[in-house]
């Protein structure tokens, strides 16, 4: 496996360097460029995303959730593409992304909330399988579906709360709730929006062990404010700001990266 070396330059002039693998690359974007009107909030953004945790940093309207978007098909870039996998899937419907394996979960829960836990994670399940669609689902394939559901709560520490109505269950466990619905369409990329945010310091240490769990059998994309975790758990960091790549790297280069201190660290 040829190890390349990447030079880019951002609108900013900033030369980004960072070693990747090109067999190791599951998704990346060229030139990615999205307007709202006069406001350009991604701007060319070339991303590779490979194996563990990228995390994309950057103030607020860096344009962090409009890159998930157009990443997911909620929206469609004006210019520029994304490659899944070596697919071209900019353009494609959320759900054939989704499909296609690419998962996410939302800056804001995104739970049903008079659902109980268990059901929460059952529908998710049940949407990807063909049978959801036929009245006559089969009896294997019910059990199959619980089976799949519960080892998912277990692996979202949530096996105890099967039978609790989500809107009931603890913040911090509704972002693990999150996280769960994330991984029951068997993805092979999952993009967390702010897993953390509004989550107590105790649950936000069970969140991040689980993204680590997560992220030795899968890449993941990590949108997180919190710069110390940031810098704890990502193996890549992307600094946004304006909508323009500002750095990118390892977390020990960003951090001493003297214009990333000046335009964000230090401001922020
Ligand atoms: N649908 C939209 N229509 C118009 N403007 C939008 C739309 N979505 C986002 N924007 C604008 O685009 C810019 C980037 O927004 P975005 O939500 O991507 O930022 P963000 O980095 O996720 O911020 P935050 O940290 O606050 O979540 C902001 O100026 C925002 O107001
Ligand atoms: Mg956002």
């Amino acid at each position: 496996m040829a190890t390349a070396i990447d030079q880019k330059h951002c609108h900013s002039g900033v030369t980004v360097t960072h070693a990747i693998s090109h067999d190791d690359v599951i998704l990346s974007t060229e030139n990615l460029t999205k307007h709202f009107g006069a406001l350009t909030a991604i701007n060319g953004v070339n991303l590779r995303i490979g194996p563990g945790v990228h995390s994309i940093i950057g103030p607020n309207g860096a344009g962090k959730t409009t890159l998930f978007n157009l990443l997911t098909g909620f929206l469609a870039p004006d210019s520029g593409h994304v490659s899944y996998r070596g697919e071209r899937i900019s353009g494609l419907p959320p759900y054939a992304i989704s499909q296609r394996g690419v998962a996410r979960s939302f800056q804001i829960t995104s739970i049903f909330a008079e659902l109980s836990v268990f059901e929460n994670v059952r529908v998710a399940v049940q949407s990807r399988l063909k049978a959801s669609y036929n009245f006559l689902i089969s009896h294997r394939s019910l059990k199959d579906v619980e089976r799949k559901t519960a080892e998912i709560l277990s692996r979202v520490g949530l096996e105890n709360w099967a039978d609790t109505t989500a809107k009931n269950l603890p913040y911090g466990l509704q972002r693990c709730l999150d996280i769960g619905i994330s991984l029951a369409t068997d993805p092979s990329l999952v993009l967390l929006d702010e897993p953390t945010s509004g989550v107590s310091r105790e649950d936000t240490t069970n969140i991040l062990q689980l993204i680590a769990a997560i992220s030795r059998r899968l890449p993941v994309v990590l949108i997180e404010h919190n710069i110390d975790i940031v810098l704890s758990i990502s193996d890549m960091i992307t600094v946004l700001y304006q909508g323009v790549v500002l750095a990118e790297g390892p977390p020990a280069q960003v951090r001493d990266d003297e214009r990333v201190q000046e335009a964000y660290l230090g401001g922020y």
